[in-house]
């Protein structure tokens, strides 16, 4: 069993990452952003309150698996969304169990989002932050999200992140910041092969280490 947690801010390429070491390892995969998504989409689509907590955190608890599938979870002001619910601790809460479940399943579960190394999975064997200055993340997060809307601005996608970054660090209810035991990936200047090959090393290493005990 390995577990292994991905942290870190908003179009860092977590979950890229996180996605390509799930395959290469034979591991489950679970993007914990999709979740706060879900429950942003929902609370808008029923034109609820986002900081009205009891009734966003019983849209948490009740949150079906079929909402995750949905393309609208991408759309920047679904993520922003997002960024607003998961000020909640009822939200957070509402979540946590599933996710920790998730990290429970045979041969192992590679989790991404903010708080995992932190919060849900502190036990985790490889812990990994990765982050990426502003301006590139911003740069792409654009030309991600070009493809299916030729209208978008560079400088809102910016603000955006910038807007969800300082929420996400400064909200009171498990905030942002790099584990103490994490390793730190600055991928501002690594295409994500390499950054790739850097996490698979790590990743190498905790088996070994595994296997040693
Ligand atoms: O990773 P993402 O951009 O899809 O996440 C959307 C929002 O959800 C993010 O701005 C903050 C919140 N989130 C969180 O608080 N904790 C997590 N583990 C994952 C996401």
């Amino acid at each position: 069993m390995i577990t292994i947690a991905v942290d870190g801010p908003a179009a860092s390429g977590k979950g890229t990452l996180s996605r390509q070491l799930a395959a290469h390892f034979g591991l489950h995969y679970l993007d914990t952003g999709s979740l706060y998504r879900a429950v942003g989409l929902k609370a808008l689509n029923e034109g609820i309150d986002l900081a009205e907590e009891n009734t966003v955190a019983r849209i948490a608890a009740e949150l079906d698996d079929d909402i995750l599938d949905d393309p609208r979870l991408r759309e920047p002001g679904v993520g922003e969304a997002a960024s607003k619910v998961a000020m909640l601790t009822g939200v957070r809460n509402a979540l946590l169990n599933y996710q920790r479940e998730f990290a429970q399943r045979h041969p192992g579960a590679v989790l991404d989002g903010r708080d995992i190394a932190t919060v849900v999975c502190p036990d985790a064997d490889v812990k990994l932050f990765v982050t990426a200055s502003v301006a590139e993340r911003a740069r792409r997060r654009y030309k991600e999200l070009l493809q299916t809307d030729p209208l978008v601005k560079l400088e809102d996608i910016q603000a955006e992140i910038e807007r969800r970054d300082a929420r996400d660090c400064s909200r009171s209810a498990a905030p942002l910041h790099q584990a103490e035991d994490a390793h730190l990936l600055d991928t501002t200047n690594l295409d994500i092969e390499t950054a790739m090959n850097a996490a698979v090393l790590l990743v190498k290493k905790a088996m070994a280490q595994q296997d040693l005990n």
